[in-house]
């Protein structure tokens, strides 16, 4: 007799860009003809860079003759990439071992999958607001209970507010695994090395381990900030990072990305090497290998000319998201994040929900936002804005709050 999983049922609706959805469409079937900017999701709209689309031709053309065609390679990626990869984090100071990245089909999946190598009843502690999949997945693999007024008991949620420039202090009780995201979604908040540090020192007393999601890492710019944790000393005896090409490359719909497990690492028991082993053993048996044509459009990505068009790209992104905090800052409103990072997290004005306030902006300056409730609890009373739209989208929504948002 086959049953499901039962903690599956133990999972929220997937509320938030549903309900954005759902408010969305009725505003368009009232107000027909009325041009609606959405700046809630953050998807990339920039086209990939002229280094990578050459190599992807070179790529498709390999794969259609005989003598150059390639089929499965390594579950772990494609060796070429994997020191790539190695070599890029030298740039920050960070030896790494090629056999210490495993290349994957994007951040998403290995934040949730990484759960697994670790023991079912460990405590997972995430900050508030939050990206999402963490706590899914820690709901899915059934460490937690209830579900009460906005959080799963058995998630020790992290507090990040004004009062600790959003990234969280401590947590007072003893946690096995800990989501860090720098920068972060929603709030835009970049960590120090003094911050992650705490981090760092915390989990090796405690033996914990962290899971630091740096997806967003090529937008610092401030050389004083770390764009990998393993920039903190100790960092590789605990703590796994995770990236992707998605918003360095946009290869949001092209999927690749990496996952760092040091040799260092160590948990609860466990020799150097062995959790490394482990993630690998997990790999081989349950993953088959990122796209291949991806990896190899990755490698082009790495390269001096593919940098170089990146960049570009990302400091399209950021001059939007300059013009964002800029005009929200005119008009008043209360703005952080959005100078190392793609997303401007703002606080509602009036003491407005921030559902109240997602209706305003609809109505009024016909902007879509994301409701800062949707990321947890400490989500409320704010809104996130994403820099990654087209140019002319950001001039016009930022012109229509200006005019017409009143506040
Ligand atoms: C914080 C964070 N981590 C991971 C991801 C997932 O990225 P990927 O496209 O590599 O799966 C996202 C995507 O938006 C994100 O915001």
């Amino acid at each position: 007799m086959a049953r499901i999983n039962e903690n599956y049922k133990k999972l929220q609706e997937g509320y938030l860009f549903p309900e954005i959805y759902k408010r969305t469409v009725a505003f368009q079937k009232n107000n027909p003809g009325v041009e609606l900017i959405k700046l809630g999701i953050g998807d990339t709209t920039r086209p990939l860079t002229m280094a990578v689309v050459k190599h992807l031709h070179e790529v498709a053309d390999e794969m259609a003759d005989e003598s150059t065609y390639r089929g499965y390679d390594a579950e772990q990626g494609i060796m070429e990439l994997r020191e790539a990869l190695a070599k890029h984090y030298k740039k920050y100071g960070v030896n790494l071992k090629a056999d210490e990245v495993f290349i994957n089909d994007g951040a998403k999946p290995d934040l949730a999958n990484l759960q697994s190598i670790f023991a079912g009843n460990s405590v997972v502690a995430v900050q508030d607001p939050v990206y999402p999949a963490y706590v899914d997945s820690t709901v899915i693999s059934g460490k937690t209970t209830g579900y009460k007024d906005g959080k799963y008991e058995g998630i020790v949620y992290m507090d990040c507010t004004e009062e600790n420039g959003f990234f969280p202090d401590l947590p007072k009780q003893n946690v096995d695994l800990i989501y860090l995201c720098s920068p972060n979604n929603p709030t835009g908040a970049v960590a120090t090395h003094e911050q992650l540090k705490k981090f760092v020192d915390y989990a090796q007393e405690k033996k914990a381990v962290i899971i630091f999601d740096a997806a967003y890492s090529a937008f610092i710019s401030d050389v004083g900030l770390p764009r990998s944790i393993y920039e903190v000393d100790g960092a590789k005896t605990c703590a796994i990072e995770v990236n992707s090409f998605s918003k360095l490359a946009g290869f949001t719909g092209v999927r690749l990305g990496w996952t760092v497990v040091p040799h260092e690492l160590c948990a609860e028991g466990t020799k150097p090497g062995e959790v490394q082993a482990l993630w690998d053993r997990r790999q081989t048996t349950m993953f088959n290998g990122a796209s291949n044509i991806a990896q190899l459009a990755g490698i082009a990505v790495l390269s001096e000319e593919g940098q170089e068009e990146v960049r570009e790209v990302i400091d399209y992104y950021m001059h939007n998201a300059k013009i964002i905090r800029d005009g929200l800052a005119e008009v008043g409103l209360e703005v952080s994040g959005g100078t190392n990072a793609p997303y401007i997290w703002a606080k509602t004005p009036n003491g407005l929900d921030s559902w109240e306030f997602f209706d305003k902006a609809l109505n009024e300056a016909h902007v879509v936002v994301t409701p800062g409730a949707g990321f947890g609890q400490r989500g409320e009373g704010h809104f996130r804005l994403s820099a990654f739209g087209k140019r002319e989208n950001i001039e016009k929504a930022v012109d229509n709050i200006k005019k017409n948002l009143k506040i």
